[in-house]
């Protein structure tokens, strides 16, 4: 059984903006899947329909067999981390736990040692284990996410999703934090979809690339197969391929497809 599956799923935001239209495609444990697409194409929407923060106008989702759900099953790491400045890495990381717990028993009990531990384990694995009492809010942007990622993973979720995580970054500790989520992903496998806007640093770490414009799937497949005119058509149509329009998205649509010549 596939652990992410949707079946022509469609999302139409106040009664007439398409944002997902028709997306089916299933993911297999351990895939690492990178969503690309040019802004509006319905990324975000595709990953809060994964976790059920959105709930498709039609269609089927599930994970794992099951309708997802506000609970512990999906991790999420965000382009802005929502760390809480005041405290450490450590404590940040553990608040992973909540979810699992539930808010309500959180309050009423102490962390249970299991919890401890996977703080730990998850700080270890995104290379903070040193940093686990330094103050989040001292911590750089690169680091901030990583404490993200841990948060998510003492979640120990079946499914882990990322929106964006690195697009606040500059490319080295963009690549560094891409680098510790596929390790941590590979370690535990743990099956992942990311969306990122960076199409060279998406190469570097997928293993499986799925491109969606207007809220279709415009292509779904392998390093290899992501060549330079696919990366051209998803971001600029057929007919303009290697027009640069002069929006932000483009400027980071396109170096990716110089890069990769490289
Ligand atoms: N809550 C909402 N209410 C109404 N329309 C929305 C909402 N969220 C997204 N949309 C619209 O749905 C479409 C897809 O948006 P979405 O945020 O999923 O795109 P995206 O691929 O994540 O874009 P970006 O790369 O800029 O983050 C856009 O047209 C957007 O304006
Ligand atoms: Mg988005």
């Amino acid at each position: 059984m596939p652990v992410v599956s949707l079946s022509d799923v469609r999302k139409v935001y106040g009664g007439d903006t398409v944002a997902l239209d028709g997306v089916s495609f299933d993911v297999d444990q351990g895939e690492f899947v990178v969503v690309l697409g040019p802004s509006g194409a319905g990324k975000s929407t595709l990953l809060r329909v994964l976790n059920g923060l959105t709930t498709p106008t039609t269609g089927e989702v599930t994970i794992n067999g099951h309708p997802p759900g506000a609970g512990s099953d999906v991790g999420m790491v965000f382009q802005m981390h929502y760390l809480i400045e005041s405290m450490s890495a450590y404590r940040n990381a553990l608040t992973g736990a909540l979810s699992r717990a539930g808010w309500l028993r959180s309050l009423l009990t102490a962390y249970r040692t299991a919890d401890k531990e996977a703080a730990l384990r998850a700080l270890d694995t995104v290379g903070l284990l040193e940093e686990s009492e330094q103050r989040a809010g001292s911590m750089s942007g690169g680091q901030k996410q990583r404490v993200g990622i841990a948060r998510a993973l003492v979640q120990d979720p079946e499914l882990l999703l990322a929106d964006e995580p690195v697009s606040s970054l500059d490319p080295k500790a963009a690549r560094d934090v891409m680098g510790y989520m596929k390790r941590a992903a590979e370690e535990r496998d743990l099956t992942t979809v990311a969306s990122l806007h960076q199409v060279n640093i998406a190469r570097e770490f997928g293993d499986r690339f799925i491109g969606i414009r207007g809220g279709q799937v415009m292509f779904d497949g392998s390093r290899e197969e992501l060549s330079m005119d696919v990366v051209d058509d998803l971001y600029y149509g057929k007919d303009t391929a290697g027009a640069y329009a002069d929006d932000e998205q483009t400027v980071d649509a396109a170096a990716p497809s110089g890069g990769a010549a490289e």
